[in-house]
């Protein structure tokens, strides 16, 4: 055990933070606003999409950090309903993003959304993409997405101004210690 995730992961958890947050609050809902007739709306979807695959393929990079790496022990804030609901919460953000991206490609799929932006087809965007369920989906998932941040951020919050035990900072670079405990357990086994 360790008192900070391992920096790789910690990386990838803020630049994915920054990415995720863009395309939630900006890059998304402007996106969706802008009529389909609008010749400039094509490069913006360009721009979503790239921008959009490239935070699934580092949510791929960042599990695989994740599993094999070592992580600190479970965080605990004294209440078992609050600790499952962390570890409910962290799973179900992957879960949901992975859903944006699964629904992004299926919708992109379904209108030949590719062939018009990245491949230059020159054909029109559909008039309206919500006749595709996948465009559906992927507004949901969007809502629930934000609404399961504010949670992850409202923990943080708890953490650091409720418990304050400076869980931040197991999420941040530095020297990665073992735990307290673990330190306690081997100087007890050299003595
Ligand atoms: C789009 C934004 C974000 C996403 C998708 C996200 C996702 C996650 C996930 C999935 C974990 C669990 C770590 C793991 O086991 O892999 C985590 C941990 C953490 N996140 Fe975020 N996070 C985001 C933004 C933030 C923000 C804005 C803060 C602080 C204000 C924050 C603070 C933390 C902390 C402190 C942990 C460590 C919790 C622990 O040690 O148990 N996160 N985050
Ligand atoms: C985690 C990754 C992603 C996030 C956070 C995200 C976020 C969003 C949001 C918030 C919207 C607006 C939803 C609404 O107003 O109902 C949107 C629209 C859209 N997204 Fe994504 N998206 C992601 C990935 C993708 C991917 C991978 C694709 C396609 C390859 C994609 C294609 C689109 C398209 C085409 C629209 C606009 C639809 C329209 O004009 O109505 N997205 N996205």
């Amino acid at each position: 055990m360790t008192t900070r995730y391992h920096p790789v992961l910690v990386a990838l958890h803020w630049i994915l933070a920054l990415m995720i947050f863009m395309a939630l609050i900006v890059g998304g809902p402007s996106l969706a606003a802008m009529d389909n007739a609008d010749p400039e709306k094509l490069t913006g979807m360009t721009g979503h999409m790239i921008w959009g695959m490239t935070i699934g393929a580092l949510l791929v990079l960042r599990l695989i950090t994740r599993f094999i790496t070592q992580k600190p022990a479970k965080a605990d804030t004294g209440k078992a309903a609050l600790n499952t609901l962390a570890g409910l919460t962290h799973w179900a953000i992957y879960a949901l993003i992975a859903g944006m991206v699964f629904s992004g490609l299926i919708m992109a799929s379904s209108a030949d959304l590719f062939a018009i932006t990245l491949g230059g087809s020159g054909s029109p965007l559909p008039a309206d993409l919500t006749i595709y369920p996948a465009r559906v989906v992927h507004g949901i998932i969007a809502n629930a997405l934000t609404a399961l941040l504010l949670l992850h951020i409202g923990g943080w919050a708890f953490h650091q101004f409720v418990l304050r035990d400076r869980l931040i900072s197991r999420m941040s670079f530095g020297k990665r210690k073992p735990a307290p405990q673990t330190q306690a357990k081997q100087q007890l086994l050299e003595n």
